[in-house]
């Protein structure tokens, strides 16, 4: 979920639904505003998303200079008008907005109801403004108490923040593992979920701490943490400029993505590698260079396209650091019992650096003395914050639901991690890294070149709108790149998709081939290519359809298929970076074709950050 707040003297509904928007990829099967407008607390929300706010409020009192939005991704109730934030207290006095799960909500709520308590939605939510309205009221502390000795009581994840009709002058906001910028203005401030609601108007930042509750008048600031510990705030400058958050002349934020990776691949090796010296720089993780050499294995964790990028981090350290890699699913790793010591290094991935499930798994290989390394997007975010270590990937804020330039450039993090590993452990030898290194620094232009295909790729998709499954299929570091294909393709188009390592699909899928089934094969020319070329001729004997993504120039593999995109060659170290790249214009257009919103599919959230 998203939120706004804002206190101070411009048009807050302005300020809010401008910040929403921004904020939408969180979230977005319901939206909704509170503001008090001569001492008096209105509140506006709707199912659907913050246009269908926008509608619904036209022509209604949309007044005041103090307020709060948000925009959800429904966990706890079903997207409704009335499940849709801010909730509010029995008196109708008390307003909240609220990312993240309670999980003792229904103890709560029971009490809470033998105490005379009414609910109006199924959230768990509602519980704990109802909460705060009981402690007040029992307790007869002021708001700012009331809403401290409330988060003692409760289990789970929050960013809060809360208003009332009695203090039209205040707001209070409080984080614990779901994130919180503050904007500090001049005479005003802002709130929200990330930085980017924020950035036109200030460039210094608040950002909240787990279990920090924040005070706000519009020229008072106080931090405290949930405990009564008055903290002094730690004011920071943004990097983010306002054009990173705009379309740029794109009709979708994911295609002006897709276009921006030659740049973010670039930005992510910037200053990292040495080609003429043969030698990479990885000043993230250089503290721990003695633990690298001497390291066993490495488990990665991960959730969805990060995970995805995992798996070509384990072709590339195994092959290049010789170190044994495990790629866990982050959810899946922190439910077990892990056998894992001070010994290893477990690497987390994560685009936002929120993952709730990631998070979790790093705190248990931490408890068990882990050593941990964060590769990280969102600069600040709280997955570097809590890592020992790490690699920010600098791609640039990704504001596309499905993961693109992300993805590349945690693949690039991760190869030059691998090339980083060789090094220091003495598995490469500086003649053959200058060789690597120098092909790396040409993947910036072969991405460039990739691209250059878009206009086929449309044509090709043409063809595939009407599809209802298909298939990936690669070998190698080519099979993380199916599936990711496969991962694109059912997120934005609904079409239903799946990879698949391309030998085992003589083992289930090839059972679904008919002249329905579109196949889509990885077939470079590399260690794997005649491998491959029979698994094409496997599914073209059962008349499947075969799109090929193929190494330029190559003529035997365009004659055996339907169609075939061609990408330019390069050592197969670097394989993954280029042929991701029709995959997802293939997705883009298909999607796009069929009516879809791309930039923001049907219940999906961009950073999850429930369990
Ligand atoms: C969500 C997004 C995916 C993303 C995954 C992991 O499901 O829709 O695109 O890959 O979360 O997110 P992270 O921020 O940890 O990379």
């Amino acid at each position: 979920c998203g939120i706004v707040g804002y206190i101070g003297q411009r048009n807050a509904w302005e300020v809010i639904i401008k910040g929403l928007h921004r904020l939408e990829y969180r979230g977005y099967d319901s939206a909704g505003v509170a503001l008090i407008n001569q001492d008096q607390l209105n509140i506006y929300k709707k199912a659907g998303k913050v246009s269908d706010l926008e509608n619904f409020s036209d022509g209604k009192n949309i007044k005041g200079a103090i307020g709060m939005g948000h925009t959800r991704w429904a966990t706890h109730g079903a997207p409704s008008d009335r499940n849709s934030h801010p909730h509010t207290s029995g008196d109708g006095k008390l307003a909240i907005i609220h990312n993240g799960i309670i999980e003792n909500y229904a103890t709560l709520k029971e009490e809470l109801i033998s105490r005379g308590h009414h609910f109006n939605s199924d959230t768990d939510t509602e519980v704990l403004i109802h909460l705060i309205e009981e402690i007040q009221q029992q307790e007869q502390v002021d708001l700012l108490e009331a809403v401290r000795l409330s988060l003692n009581e409760v289990i789970g994840a929050y960013a809060i923040v809360v208003m009332s009709e009695d203090h039209p002058d205040q707001l209070i906001a409080a984080r614990k593992g779901s994130p919180m910028v503050i904007g500090v203005g001049d005479g005003e401030y802002f709130i929200a979920s990330d930085a980017s609601p924020i950035v036109e108007y200030t460039k210094n930042v608040i950002y909240l701490k787990d279990k920090e509750i924040a005070f706000l008048k519009r020229d008072e600031l106080l931090i405290k943490t949930i405990d009564n510990v008055v903290h002094s705030p730690y004011i920071q400058e943004l990097e983010l400029k306002l054009e990173m958050l705009e379309k740029g002349g794109f009709d979708h934020f994911m295609l002006k993505e897709i276009f921006e990776q030659p740049r973010s691949i670039y930005d992510c090796m910037r200053g990292r590698i040495y080609p003429n010296e043969g030698k990479v720089q990885l000043g993230g993780v250089k503290e721990y260079v003695e633990k690298l050499k001497n390291v066993d294995r490495i488990i990665i964790v991960a959730c969805g396209t990060s995970w995805h990028a995992g798996l070509v981090g384990e072709y590339l350290i195994e092959e290049y650091a010789r170190i044994p890699v495990e790629v866990e699913y982050a959810s899946e790793f922190r439910y077990r019992n892990p056998i894992i010591s001070e010994k290893d290094i477990v690497i987390a991935i994560s685009q936002s650096g929120e993952t709730a499930d990631t998070m979790a798994a790093i705190e248990l290989a931490k408890e068990k003395g882990a050593t941990i390394f964060g590769i990280c997007n969102v600069v600040g975010s709280s997955i570097p914050r809590i890592s020992h270590a790490g690699i920010y990937t600098h791609a640039g804020p990704e504001i596309g639901v499905a993961s693109t330039k992300a993805f590349t450039a945690q693949v690039t993090a991760l190869t030059l991690f691998a090339f980083y590993v060789a090094q220091q452990r003495g598995k490469i030898t500086e003649s053959q890294l200058i060789t690597y290194l120098t092909e790396l620094e040409t993947i910036p232009s072969l991405v460039e070149t990739a691209l250059k295909s878009n206009e086929l790729i449309k044509k090709i998709a043409e063809h595939f709108i009407d599809s209802r499954n298909c298939l990936f299929l690669g070998r190698g570091s080519g099979f993380p790149v199916a599936l990711e294909g496969a991962l694109k393709l059912k997120e934005i188009s609904y079409i239903h998709a799946e990879g698949y390592p391309a030998a085992e699909m003589k083992h289930g899928p090839i059972a679904l081939i008919d002249e329905e089934m579109p196949v889509i094969f990885i077939a470079t020319k590399n260690s794997s290519y005649e491998k491959v070329i029979s698994n094409i001729q496997e599914v073209k004997a059962r008349k499947g359809v075969v799109i090929a993504i193929v190494t330029e120039g190559d003529i035997t593999v365009k004659n055996m298929v339907d169609y075939s995109i061609e990408i330019p060659d390069t050592n197969e170290a670097f394989l993954p970076l280029i042929a991701t790249i029709p995959l997802q214009l293939l997705s883009y257009h298909i999607a796009v074709m069929r009516g879809c919103n791309v930039d923001q599919p049907r219940n999906l959230a961009k950073s999850v950050t429930v369990e």
